[in-house]
This record gives C-alpha cells, sequence and structure tokens, in this order.
C-alpha cells in the first residue's frame, strides 16, 4: 500500500514549509514569509486530507461559529483567561454561567478542537493566547457582531439567488439581507446601540498590530507643497466610524500641519473623536461640505456598496476637490486576478450579502474611479492580506506628479 508520506507533493510542501517557518522565525522575518507559510499550510492540509474528508470538513464549518457564538453568549472564555493557567472544570463553568453541565462539555469539546483552549485533562478546560484573543474586542465583539450580522442572511443565500436569475444584486437597498430579514447592513445596525457599540469596537480593533495605509502610502506626496493656515484641512476620514485611523495618523504625524476632520453617520460619530481631530456627522450620500482638503480618505467604504452608489460617493467628493490640489486616497482591497486569499473572496461574498457590496480587483477600482471622473495616480500593494492604498486625482486636472 502506498502511504501519503510517499507522495511527492507532501513531502516536496513540508520541506517548503521547514524553509518558510524558518525564515518566518528568523529576526528579520517579513510579512511575506508569513502569509506564504499560512498558504503553504493550507495547501498541505489539503494535499493530505482525502477528497472525502476535505468535505466533511467543509460541511461541519456550520456548527462550529454557532458553537462559538454560544460560548460568546455564556462568557466562558473571559472565566478561562481569570484562572490563568489554572484551568476550570466544566462542572464550574456550568455552576459561573448558569447553563447544564453536559451542555458545556458538547460546546467546549468544540472550542478545544478548534484550539480556541486546552484541555489536558478529562471536562478541564486551560486557557491559552488563543481564548485570550477571545476576550479582547477583536473576538470578544467580532464575533457576536458578525455572527449576528451575515448569519442569518447567509443561510438563505442559496434561496435568494434561486430566487434572483443568479445575478450579483446591484441595489444596496435589495440586497440579499434585505430580502432575507428587511434590512440591510447599517439600518439593522443602527436600529440597536449594542449592535453599533459591537460594530464600532470591532471596526477599531480589526487591524491591531497591522501596518496602517500611511505606513504604505508615501505620506510625502501630502505633505509636500501642503497649504498651512489655521483653516486649512490636511485630511477628512469619510466614513471614518469612531476615529480610529485618525488617531493614529495623529500620533505618527503630529507635525502635519491643517485640520484633521471625521466624518461619519451622526449616531455613529463622535464630535471629540481625539486630540486635534474634529468630529462631525455627515452622509457621504450627500455632497461634500469640506471643501478643498488636501486629502479625502476613504478606508472600507466602497466594499460596502455597489458600483452606483460608488459613483455617487465619489462625485460627491469631487465636488469638494480643490483641482490640482486635493486628493482622494482609498484604502480597500485590490484583488488580484488569480490566487485570491480565502478572506478576500470571503469578505467579497459577505459584502455582497449586506449590501450589495463589492471587492474589487485593479479592473474593477480603474472603471469605477474613470466613471466618477478620476484618474488612478498610483496603487500601493501592503503585505499580502492587507488592504491596498490607491491614490486618486480629478481626471481633467493636469497631473500633480
Ligand atoms: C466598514 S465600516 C469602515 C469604518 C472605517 N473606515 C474603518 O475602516 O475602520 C463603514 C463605515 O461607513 C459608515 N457609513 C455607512 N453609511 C454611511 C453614510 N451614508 N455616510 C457616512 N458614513 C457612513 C459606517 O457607519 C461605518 O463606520
Amino acid at each position: 500500500m502506498t502511504t501519503s508520506v510517499e507522495n511527492p507533493t507532501i513531502l516536496s510542501l513540508v520541506e517548503d514549509i521547514k524553509q518558510t517557518a524558518l525564515q518566518d522565525q528568523s529576526p528579520g522575518r517579513s510579512a511575506e514569509s508569513h502569509f506564504q507559510l499560512l498558504g503553504l499550510i493550507d495547501k498541505l492540509r489539503l494535499a493530505v486530507e482525502t477528497p472525502t474528508e476535505t468535505v466533511l470538513r467543509l460541511i461541519y464549518q456550520p456548527p462550529q461559529n454557532a458553537a462559538l457564538r454560544t460560548i460568546m453568549d455564556l462568557g466562558i472564555f473571559p472565566l478561562l483567561v481569570e484562572q490563568n493557567k489554572r484551568g476550570l472544570s466544566a462542572t464550574e463553568l456550568a455552576r459561573r454561567t448558569g447553563a447544564e453541565r453536559g451542555l458545556i462539555v458538547r460546546l467546549m469539546r468544540v472550542m478545544t478542537a478548534l484550539g480556541l483552549c486546552a484541555s489536558h485533562e478529562s471536562e478541564v478546560y486551560i486557557a491559552t493566547e488563543k481564548t485570550a484573543v477571545m476576550t479582547q474586542p477583536i473576538g470578544r465583539d467580532g464575533i457576536p457582531c458578525i455572527y449576528d450580522l451575515t448569519m442569518p442572511t447567509l443561510a438563505k443565500l442559496p434561496d435568494y439567488f434561486r430566487e434572483h436569475h443568479y445575478i450579483s444584486p446591484k441595489e444596496y437597498s435589495r440586497s440579499p439581507m434585505q430580502w432575507a430579514v428587511g434590512q440591510s447592513q447599517f439600518e439593522w445596525l443602527a436600529q440597536s446601540k449594542h449592535r453599533q457599540g459591537l460594530f464600532n469596537s470591532y471596526m477599531s480593533s480589526r487591524r491591531h498590530g497591522k501596518p496602517s495605509w500611511f505606513d504604505v502610502y508615501p505620506v510625502e506626496r501630502l505633505t509636500s507643497g501642503v497649504m498651512d493656515h489655521p483653516e486649512a484641512v490636511f485630511l477628512v476620514d469619510v466614513g471614518g466610524n469612531q476615529g480610529h485611523d485618525l488617531v493614529k495618523f495623529h500620533d505618527k504625524h503630529p507635525e502635519v500641519p491643517g485640520r484633521l476632520i471625521l466624518q461619519d453617520l451622526p449616531k455613529v460619530v463622535s464630535r471629540c473623536p481625539g486630540e486635534g481631530i474634529q468630529g462631525m456627522g455627515y452622509s457621504f450620500l450627500d455632497p461634500q461640505p469640506i471643501k478643498g482638503a488636501r486629502a479625502y480618505y476613504f478606508r472600507a467604504i466602497f466594499h460596502d456598496w455597489p458600483d452606483h452608489i460608488c459613483r455617487k460617493i465619489l462625485v460627491n467628493t469631487i465636488s469638494a476637490m480643490d483641482p490640482g490640489y486635493s486628493r482622494i486616497i482609498i484604502s480597500d482591497f485590490v484583488l488580484p486576478d488569480t490566487d485570491a486569499q480565502l478572506l478576500q473572496a470571503s469578505l467579497d461574498i459577505q459584502m455582497m450579502s449586506i449590501g450589495s457590496g463589492v471587492e474589487r480587483s485593479e479592473r474593477q477600482w480603474r472603471e469605477l474611479l474613470d466613471e466618477a471622473g478620476l484618474e488612478i495616480t498610483g496603487i500601493w500593494k501592503g503585505n499580502p492580506g492587507m488592504e491596498s492604498v490607491i491614490e486618486a486625482v480629478r481626471k481633467e486636472e493636469p497631473s500633480m506628479l
């Protein structure tokens, strides 16, 4: 009998993983080698799995997410983290949460198998660093927020397409989420302070430890030739949520002259998001009221919306741009033509579901901006897995470069 380890693909993948892991552990490691390592591990898993095992792995993903969501409701991860390395038994967890002991055992079996905690003796669970991240905003708020926002619609997505002739949705107001639950994402969030709070917290935590747009984009392109008078606006973060990006920008570039303005829906934005930043309620579906800023920055905005609304947002911004001076800066994924990462491909389906949004390829970005009257003057690709930064100017103006 041939064993799978004799399979040359597997052996060469194991060798590649070893080499890449050495690079990833070395002091000069790069984000590239880290992403490459994860990609190779995925490939190795697929190569080792039998086709049947692949099918079974995919089929049983939804119960894992549902179990995780339930564990978040029970608040089990913070209890484990409090114990540090001592661990808690299912009986103790049942006493502390009020849930049935038998149910805790069933749910925690999944958590242990997912690697979200350790268990070295029967029915005793110990926190690991993965447990800890489940108690931080990205896990604590991101998991319930995205589960509740998306799962009811994703469960019905095949039905939606059966009824809608297998055509990508093109209207925010007729998104699959609208069809499945009666609202699209931003109305659904706005309806509950709790949901909106979880979303805001997830927005500000999801890129923790990753480079920001201004680590990828040469900010001198904005600072050189900038107007320097008390009323001049340097940067408007449009749809900037609660201002986490502007706060980071101000921390890194306190020397930049000009005002920093945060805009978002009135229910979302706060008046004083941080030192040196002015908050302002504004809908980007209306003309931009801040005229002649050096840059209008949009992160993770356009992927929420179908093309015709993106064009509207862009045209509303162009109306405020000072020709020859103002630029639009977009931070969003630019999907490669082949081999898109699973995360990016999955986000595209999520954005499509909850608001008819799209993750776009370079060609799609170029078409969208061109149709709105903008010329792309540069695309800075970040690390693999990170959003790119697109700079654009009004088309009719002579290039400033
Ligand atoms: C995906 S979040 C991105 C937030 C932030 N830019 C970031 O990357 O963390 C989209 C943001 O757009 C805001 N938004 C939605 N509709 C809006 C509108 N009509 N006008 C202004 N902001 C809006 C939301 O409140 C939310 O903060």
